[in-house]
């Protein structure tokens, strides 16, 4: 059995005389609702949605095409492999909602969208230590990380949380790749009394991001390549502070100026990771080369806050 609607709840929003009627009238059927701002969005989303199929003309094959490859986007996710989000970075809205709310000065670093692979449930490790869990093979570099949090007036701050993870010279993350350990190439350190951090890794490599459904079709069929440059990805944040989001990458990736996801949202990001071979690294099982990062980070004040995990279910 249904229940019949409250009399309230019925808005006669009235019949179309016009095929042009429409959205005037599916607007105000919404127009009750009584949060505020699911009222503005939802509005703004009709608006802009009715326009959209104005503008291009969508055909009927054409929406049947979208409403599968929405479908498509909800089966394509599973706890590992989040497909919504890497189609929401592919289209460059992620990187678009990150730049509308990160209230940086241009003094300040820049941020950088969160990706599909953060997750909260990386291992907080003491100063210095080795994130790359894996055997290390032939060619693998090894880099030490190293800088300062500090508040944007300067001041060091002690304590703060340095979240950092990236992809495997081969280009997987540890939750694409069965053969890598457990929370390899991620981790969580604190900053010392100083503000300062330090810990070691591998040197990362640009890598195509998941192709196997609807993102890489859609790359396909606009011909764009599927690479993003190399970079860690950092999250930094302290308490009275805004969590910064952002990626570091190396000034001479082939790909900054081209990476799929439009990653590089400012050069200032893409720095300088000096290639040594003094035998003298920082750790001493490190006897060939290495290489070396030094990033500074600096919060404004506000409310510390996590990002979601586009992974942890
Ligand atoms: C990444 O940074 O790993 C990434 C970002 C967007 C889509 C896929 C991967
Ligand atoms: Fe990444």
């Amino acid at each position: 059995m249904f229940e019949l609607p409250n009399e309230d709840d019925i808005v006669p929003h009235g019949i179309p005389q016009t095929p042009d009627d429409i959205t005037e009238i599916v607007l105000k059927a919404m127009s009750h609702t009584k949060d505020a701002r699911l009222r503005e969005i939802l509005t703004a989303l009709v608006r802009h949605l009715h326009a959209f199929g104005r503008e291009v003309k969508l055909s009927e094959e054409e929406f049947m095409a979208a409403i599968n490859a929405v479908t498509r986007l909800g089966h394509l996710t599973r706890d590992r492999h989040n497909e919504t989000m890497v189609m929401s970075d592919a289209l460059g809205f992620s990187t678009l909602v990150m730049i509308l709310n990160q209230e940086r000065t241009p003094e300040q670093i820049s941020p950088a969208l969160l990706g599909p692979f953060y997750s909260r449930k990386d291992p907080e490790y003491p100063l210095g230590f080795n994130i790359s869990r894996d055997t290390p093979k032939v060619g693998d570099i090894p880099l030490f990380v190293s800088g300062r949090v500090t508040s944007c007036d300067g001041t060091p701050l002690p304590d703060a949380l340095v979240e950092v993870w990236h992809a495997s010279p081969e280009g997987l993350y540890e939750n694409q790749d069965d053969s890598q350990p457990h929370l390899n190439l991620r981790g969580k350190f604190r900053t010392d009394g100083e503000g300062r951090y330090h810990f070691r890794t591998i040197r990362p490599a640009s890598y195509p991001i998941p192709t196997h459904g609807i993102v890489g079709e859609m790359l396909k069929a606009q011909s764009r390549h599927p690479f993003r440059a190399a970079h860690l990805h950092f999250t930094v944040s302290a308490e009275g502070y805004r969590t910064l989001v952002t990626q570091i990458f190396p000034k001479d990736d082939p790909f900054l100026e081209s990476d799929c996801v439009f990653g590089v949202t400012s050069a200032d990001l893409a720095m300088e990771f000096p290639m040594h071979d003094t035998g003298q690294a920082p750790d001493p099982d490190v006897r060939g080369r290495y290489c070396t990062l030094e990033v500074d980070f600096d919060l404004s004040p506000g409310v510390s806050r996590l990002p979601a995990s586009p992974i942890d279910s």
